[in-house]
């Protein structure tokens, strides 16, 4: 099935860009690296090319999900230790992945030009090799994730049904809207049993940020529970059909034209990233 939706990223029907996603939640074990990684092949099989990026820092899991131990990660180049060659895998075919280890914890303290340097370094790889960079982050409100997330051009926001996941989905998306002014986000509603389910978590979080938030959260759709992903995962096989088949169905929903930002997905981190926690 194809997703015109993930072609390219357009700005205002003509300018083409490199597109960020950001795969975030509140609460943690929803099923962010395996939608991460499930996007990026969809990418891929739209001929595109697209890199995960594990923003789980130290907690990384997207290479355990694929059974890949990368010897260098994004520590490694920031502290000048590997080049940006070194440090991405190649997962398939216009798929590619980078670890960032410890990477961003150390970025704090490192002097500005310094830092500036090896983030326009990543920043012109990223957009002369990608058409799509997906960073995986860890759950919860920690800075990095919320720099990431309103950093990026597609705050995707990951629930399940559980009632805690879905009070955490929206404590996230309102820090991300009080603090960070994001006013757009994408939510996706992991694990369900009917695509009914699916639609009524979209409707209980529509209502809350309506009333409480300035958001507004577009509903892209549901994956179903698939009880052999347990089984995938243990097997290091990340990517399941009909976990697939889901997915595009909700990433065809995604806008084919976005709001230009003023500036770059990376000025704006390094921005975020300086001012600290
Ligand atoms: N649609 C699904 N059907 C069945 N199992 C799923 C589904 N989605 C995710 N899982 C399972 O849920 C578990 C957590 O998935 P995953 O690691 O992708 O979540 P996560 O949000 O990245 O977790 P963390 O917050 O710890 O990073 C995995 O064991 C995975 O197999
Ligand atoms: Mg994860």
């Amino acid at each position: 099935m194809e997703t015109q939706a993930l072609h390219l990223l357009k700005v205002e029907g003509k300018e083409e860009r490199t597109g960020y996603i950001a795969v975030a939640s509140g609460k943690g074990g929803v099923g962010k690296t395996l939608i991460s990684i499930n996007t990026g092949r969809i990418i891929s099989r739209n001929g595109k090319k697209a890199l995960i990026i594990d923003g789980d820092l130290g907690l990384s899991n997207v290479h355990i999900m694929l059974g890949i131990t990368p010897a260098k990660n994004l520590y490694h180049f920031f502290m000048g230790e590997a080049s940006l060659e070194d440090i991405v895998v190649p997962i398939e075919d216009g798929l590619a992945f980078i670890s960032s280890g410890s990477g961003v914890k150390e970025l704090v303290n490192m002097p500005p030009t310094q830092l500036r340097n090896f983030i326009y370094r990543l920043q012109e790889y990223a957009e002369k090799n990608y058409h799509w960079v997906i960073f995986d982050t860890p759950p919860g409100i920690h800075s990095d994730t919320t720099a990431l997330v309103s950093s990026s051009n597609i705050p995707l926001i990951v629930t399940t049904p559980e009632p805690t996941a879905i009070a955490d989905a929206y404590g996230l998306i309102k820090v991300l809207n009080r603090e960070e002014k994001v006013k757009e986000f994408y939510l996706l509603v992991n694990k369900v049993q009917s695509y009914e389910e699916g639609m009524k978590v979209f409707e209980s979080i529509r209502v809350v940020c309506e009333k409480f938030t300035s958001a507004d959260v577009k509903y892209l759709g549901s994956v179903r529970f698939i009880p052999k992903m347990i089984r995938n995962i243990v097997n290091q096989n990340p990517f399941e059909e009909s976990f697939i088949k889901d997915l595009t169905n909700a990433l065809s929903k995604l806008p084919l034209d976005i709001k230009p930002h003023p500036h770059s997905f990376w000025e704006r981190l390094l921005s975020k990233i300086r001012r600290g926690p």
